[in-house]
Parts: structure tokens; C-alpha cells; sequence
């Protein structure tokens, strides 16, 4: 099979084309109505089918004799653990804890929150989740407890799952006060938080709604998977839009089980059985679809890393993990090889492993930045496979399908469409643009299995952020050009997402954090490029009249509220006091600009502008700090 000839088909014949997928899972029901519309008029896929994604990704693989095959392996540098769960021991640890859910009242349809550092008990509970036909919303463990809060308001969760720490390079890091600081936060309380007590630090449940995992376990019944539709709901994953308040990103059952399924042959060349490992963590798109779902759903084994690609202890730690494991697909972020880069420059540190093992490593989450790519090239050997994607898709959108056929790369591409995804350039009237012509991407209607139908009890929401800018498409929210071959060269966010070290963040978000400064009158928050982590947001900021304060200590405390707002994954790396900011007429201030002067990317002057002169200011001052 040809690449040209599987795309072609997914575009021509979908319905004939994702219906053979499809065949490949043991639904309970196959379904027959491949694609429909929903009531909000949306393309749903595999309406009529019956099925359950931990069924598909635990109990089948049992039945089928994989039972003694390892399904998740476990490697904590960070606390010096080392641990491997087969799928037959999986099935029983998943039964055992959806029972317990079920307990607590979870069922078919309920929301519970998982706020887990990088453990097997965190894919477990996402499992025993989908096994009760329940929805999970697992919250990355580096979000304060604002962040989660806003998403126990939006999600309204039943029950919220977590552990007592997480443990950072040379921290450890309480999770308790965080959780209950956020349900003290928000409006909505769960009625029950089962906490898994970890033996590094171990928190004290004073609550009545607080429980034990072990507790819960061993007074509970195994639960049998629940029989759900297609079309309902598996998980909500909240990702940073360009408002403060973050998008619940909802991905339904029958839709994402096929696409995984798919994925993990077509474009990673994975079989059943093989080692796959993705390097990033359950509370990132990449961590959902490639740490749990679409390696179990394969047959595959799947890891567990909690810990850094450098300083655990070293920058030898993913070529260890590779020979330790025989890893033969690694997939991480480009950032984590910038790392690498920087302590073992000459990559000596690869030469103490054997990873003869590893046949390729794909890279997402950011721009591949062609040095990095060079390096890893260089340094392993190995073939290295950019791919593009985002939580909304949660998969590959365009890549190098190296299960169906192996294309030639083109540094700075991530290549071709994957298939289902019929990938176009337009201009602002929406209008396709020609090869070479650099425009908005958009994805032409319907999208794929797997594809987000909406955004979690906001349809209109999800319309105005995704399909009105171009009726007919999905809006992606990132630039870029299709060149004469096909390939795809994405060149960055249109929009005020940013991303920093392979982590995605709203300087929206951030502005609305900086905004809060009894200092400042007004800001514009945008991310300059950094060689570790890629992007790093930086804030410009006009004082209120009478106010009194250097840049140095303005910075402080917005690091500060940051980090209490957001994260410490927000990671603010300047601040600067500026006259004024460039502005239209009508006051508003002309973000995108400085945004592309920060990027060095070309922009357009609008007729409405106040003063042109100030972009030259602007310019002026991002020099002086080093931004560009
Ligand atoms: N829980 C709590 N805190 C966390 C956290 C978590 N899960 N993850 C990160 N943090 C904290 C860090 O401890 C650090 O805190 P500090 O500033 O107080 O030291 C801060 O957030 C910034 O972390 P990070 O951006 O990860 O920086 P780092 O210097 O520790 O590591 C990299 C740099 C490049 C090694 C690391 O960011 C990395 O591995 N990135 C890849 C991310 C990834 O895989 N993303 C998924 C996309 S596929
Ligand atoms: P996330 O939803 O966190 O996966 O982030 C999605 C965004 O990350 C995309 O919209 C892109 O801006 C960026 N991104 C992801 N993968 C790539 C890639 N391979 N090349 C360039 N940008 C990427």
C-alpha cells in the first residue's frame, strides 16, 4: 500500500475507509453507521457501536493470551522504584478500583478528576473510569490549585483521584494541600477524594470526604467494563485557548479507540508486543493518547517515566531507559532533546547504551527546531519523525506514516497529511491558498475519528473558537505553508497560545494574572523564543499613574502570582515597564504584532493604527533585552 493510495482513500471513502478500521477492535456491537451527524449538526463517528475502551485496551488482550505480556512498565528515577504490571494484573487492579468508584457512586456518564504525578496508579484510574463508561479529566500535576479548580467548576466531578506527592528532580512536591486548597477554591465539591499514599510522603486524611486507595480496594467488588455508545464521552482534557478560561477538550469513546488503534501501525510501525515509549506525562494530550490508550489498545507495553530527560541523573537517562526497556519506539518533545543537547553536547553519554533496540523517535508538542533535529540525527542514528498535532485532535495530524509507507523527511516539515485529515492553506477571506503561500491551516470537514466533537457543555464555544472563521473547516490556530510535494511547514500560533518546554499555555491566561496587579494599568503578555524550552513568556506593562516600582521587582511578584495562578510551569522570564504599547485608534492593543516582531515573522501595519511610530519603540526595547 502507498501512502497516496491509503490518504486518497480516507478522503475519498471515508466511511468505507474508517468502517475496515474499525473492524480491527472487538467492539461489543459493531457499529454500522460509520459517519452521522449529532444533534448540534457535528460529524460524529461509529454512532451504533458498542464498546468499552478499557475492555478494548485491558481485558481483550487477556483473553487473547497476552495475559502474561507486560502492559505497563514503571521507572521512577526519581524515587528509585523500578516495577512492571502485566496485563492480566492490570485487568485485576483496574477491576478492583472501577469497583471502588463505583462504590463512591461513579457511574455511566459521571465525571472524576485525576490530579496524579506520573505513576501506574494514574492510568489505572483512568482505565477503571472508562471501564465504568464514567469520563475522566486527568489535571497535569505542575497546574496550581486555581487551575484546578477552574476545572472542578467545569468538569463537576463526583470524585477526585490523586496521591499524596509528586516528586520533581530535588523536590517533593505535597498534592493534598493543593487539592484541598482548589475544592476550597471552587464552587463545586467532589464527594470524594481517594488519595494513593506514596512512601515518600504520605499526606494525613482529616476530611470526611477523604479515603484511601488501599481502603477503597479492599472493601470493594471487581467491576465488569460498562457497554457505551460511540459517540460517548471517554475523557475531557482542559487545554489552553486564547481566553483565560481553559477549553474542555471532549473525546468520545468509539472515534478515539479506532484512530489509536490505527495510529500505532500506520504511522509509528508498532505490532503487538512491542515496547513503545512516550516520554511526556498522562496529564498532556501525548500522555492520554500514547502512554495509555493507543499502546494498550495495540497489545503493546508501555512506560512510565517519572523523570527528566537530564538531571535523573543524568543526560543519559533516556538511552538507559531505551537499552534497559528495548524500546523500539521514543517519542518525547523536541525540548527534551534540547536538554540533552546542552549537558552531553557530543552525545557521549548515548555511546555508554546499546539502543540498537530503537528504530525511530518521533518528535511533537513544538516546532522542531532543524539544529535539534540535526543533533539527534546525528548523535543516535536513528531516524527522527517530526509529527504534528494538538490536544483538539489528539493524534497526528500530519506526519511520515512509516507503517504505510516511509516518505523522504524535509527538515522544518512534519510532512504529509495523516489520513482522514485533508489539510488546506487559506488566506483571511478563507479562500485555499496555492503550494508555497503561507496562510491559516485549516482542516476541511469532517474530521477524523478522535477529533474533539466539542468543547464540554459549550457547543458554542466550541463553533467560535474552531468553525466559524472558515465555514466548511476546522480552524487549527497555527500558521504555516504546503509546499509543491505536499508538505506541511507549520510556522507557529496564530493565536496567544504559547508553548513552553512542550507545555501549553494561554498568555491570555497570563495577561489576565498580570492584569491583576494593583501596579498595572495595562499588559500584553507574549512568548520570545528561549533555546531550551523554545518559547518563554514575557510581559510588557504600562504602570498606573503614581505608581512607583522597578522592573525587577514588578517581575518578582507577577513570577510570583504566576506561579500561584498557573503553575510553575509558566515560567516567566521577563518583565518590562513600558511608556505605552502599540495601539488602534479604538485603544485595542495590536498584540498580534508584537507578538510576529517577537517571532520575527513579517507583519502587516493596519490603517487603524495609532502611532506607527511606537512599533519602532517596541522594537527598540525588545532588542535591548535581548527578547529578539
Ligand atoms: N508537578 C509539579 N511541578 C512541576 C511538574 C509537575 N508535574 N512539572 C514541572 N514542574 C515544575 C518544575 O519543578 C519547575 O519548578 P521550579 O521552577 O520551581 O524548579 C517548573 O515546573 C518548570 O518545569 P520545567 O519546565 O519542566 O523545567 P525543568 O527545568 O524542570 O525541565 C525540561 C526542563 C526541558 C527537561 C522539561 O521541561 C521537559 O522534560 N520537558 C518536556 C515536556 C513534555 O514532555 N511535554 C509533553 C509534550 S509531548
Ligand atoms: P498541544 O495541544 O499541547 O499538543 O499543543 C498543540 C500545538 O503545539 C499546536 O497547535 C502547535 O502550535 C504546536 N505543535 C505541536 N506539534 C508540533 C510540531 N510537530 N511542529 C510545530 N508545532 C507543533
Amino acid at each position: 500500500m502507498s501512502y497516496a493510495n491509503e490518504y486518497s482513500s480516507s478522503i475519498d471513502t471515508p466511511e468505507h475507509f474508517w468502517g475496515d478500521k474499525a473492524s480491527a477492535l472487538p467492539w461489543f456491537v459493531p457499529p454500522t453507521t460509520i459517519l452521522s451527524k449529532d444533534e448540534n449538526n457535528m460529524d460524529r463517528w461509529f454512532a451504533d457501536g458498542v464498546l468499552n475502551t478499557c475492555y478494548m485496551a485491558v481485558d481483550h488482550h487477556v483473553q487473547s493470551g497476552r495475559g502474561d505480556q507486560a502492559a505497563i512498565i514503571y521507572d521512577s528515577p526519581v524515587t528509585n522504584t523500578k516495577s512492571q504490571l502485566t496485563y492480566s494484573q492490570l485487568q485485576t487492579q483496574v477491576a478492583a478500583f472501577a469497583g471502588a468508584l463505583r462504590d463512591k457512586g461513579v457511574e455511566k456518564g459521571d465525571r472524576v478528576i485525576i490530579y496524579m504525578p506520573m505513576i501506574p496508579e494514574a492510568a489505572i484510574a483512568m482505565l477503571a473510569v472508562a471501564r465504568l463508561g464514567a469520563i475522566h479529566s486527568v489535571v497535569f500535576g505542575g497546574f496550581a490549585p486555581a487551575e484546578l479548580a477552574v476545572r472542578i467548576d467545569d468538569a463537576t466531578p463526583k470524585v477526585i483521584v490523586t496521591a499524596s506527592c509528586g516528586v520533581e528532580i530535588a523536590k517533593v512536591i505535597p498534592y493534598k494541600p493543593l487539592v484541598d486548597e482548589a475544592i476550597n477554591l471552587a464552587s463545586h465539591s467532589p464527594d470524594s477524594v481517594i488519595m494513593f499514599q506514596r512512601d515518600t510522603l504520605p499526606a494525613e486524611l482529616h476530611h470526611e470526604r477523604d479515603c484511601d486507595w488501599n481502603d477503597v480496594i479492599s472493601a470493594a467488588t471487581p467491576a465488569e467494563p460498562v457497554p457505551v455508545n460511540g459517540t460517548d464521552p471517554l475523557y475531557i482534557l482542559y487545554t489552553s485557548g486564547t481566553t483565560g478560561a481553559p477549553k474542555g477538550v471532549m473525546r468520545d469513546n468509539g472515534g478515539h479507540a479506532v484512530a489509536m488503534h490505527y495510529s500505532m501501525a500506520a504511522i509509528y510501525d508498532n505490532q503487538p508486543g512491542d515496547v513503545f515509549w512516550a516520554a511526556s506525562d498522562v496529564g498532556w494530550v501525548v500522555g492520554h493518547s500514547y502512554i495509555v490508550y493507543a499502546p494498550l489498545l495495540a497489545g503493546c507495553t508501555t512506560i512510565m517515566y517519572e523523570g527528566k530527560p537530564v538531571r535523573t541523573p543524568d543526560a543519559g537517562g533516556f538511552w538507559r531507559m531505551v537499552e534497559e526497556y528495548q524500546v523500539k519506539t521514543l517519542f518525547a518533545a523536541p525540548t527534551a532533546f534540547r536538554a540533552i543537547k546542552k549537558e552531553d553536547p557530543d552525545g557521549l553519554l548515548i555511546n555508554d547504551y546499546d539502543i540498537s533496540c530503537l528504530n525511530n523517535i518521533f518528535m511533537a508538542g513544538e516546532r522542531l527546531d532543524p539544529p535539534t533535529y540535526d543533533w539527534t540525527v546525528e548523535k543516535t542514528g536513528k531516524p527522527v519523525i517530526d509529527h504534528w498535532w494538538q490536544t483538539e485532535t489528539g493524534w497526528a495530524i500530519c506526519g511520515n506514516m512509516l507503517g504505510i509507507e516511509k516518505v523522504p523527511v524535509k527538515a522544518g516539515s512534519a510532512t504529509l497529511p495523516i489520513s482522514g485529515f485533508n489539510v488546506c492553506i487559506l488566506d483571511e477571506s478563507g479562500a485555499e491558498l496555492p503550494a508555497g503561500s503561507q496562510g491559516a491551516i485549516a482542516i476541511k470537514c469532517p474530521l477524523p475519528p478522535s477529533c474533539l466533537p466539542s468543547i464540554w457543555g459549550n457547543f458554542e464555544r466550541f463553533e467560535s473558537a474552531y468553525l466559524t472563521e472558515f465555514p466548511g473547516y476546522y480552524s487549527t490556530g497555527d500558521g504555516g505553508y504546503i509546499d509543491e510535494d505536499g508538505y506541511v511547514f507549520i510556522m507557529g500560533r496564530t493565536d496567544d497560545v504559547i508553548n513552553i518546554a512542550g507545555h501549553r499555555l494561554s498568555t491570555g491566561e497570563m495577561e489576565e494574572v498580570v492584569a491583576q496587579h494593583p501596579a498595572v494599568a495595562e499588559c500584553a503578555v507574549i512568548g520570545v523564543k528561549d533555546s531550551l524550552k523554545g518559547q518563554l513568556p514575557v510581559g510588557m506593562v504600562i504602570l498606573k499613574d503614581g505608581q512607583d516600582i522597578t522592573d525587577a521587582d514588578l517581575h518578582q511578584d507577577i513570577k510570583k502570582a504566576l506561579v500561584a495562578n498557573i503553575g510553575p510551569i509558566a515560567c516567566f522570564k521577563d518583565t518590562l515597564i513600558v511608556p505605552r504599547l502599540p495601539k488602534t485608534r479604538s485603544g485595542k492593543i495590536l498584540r498580534k504584532i508584537l507578538r510576529n516582531m517577537a517571532d520575527g515573522q513579517a507583519y502587516t501595519v493596519p490603517s487603524t493604527i495609532d502611532d506607527p511610530a511606537c512599533l519602532d519603540e517596541m522594537h527598540g526595547l525588545m532588542q535591548s533585552r535581548n527578547w529578539i
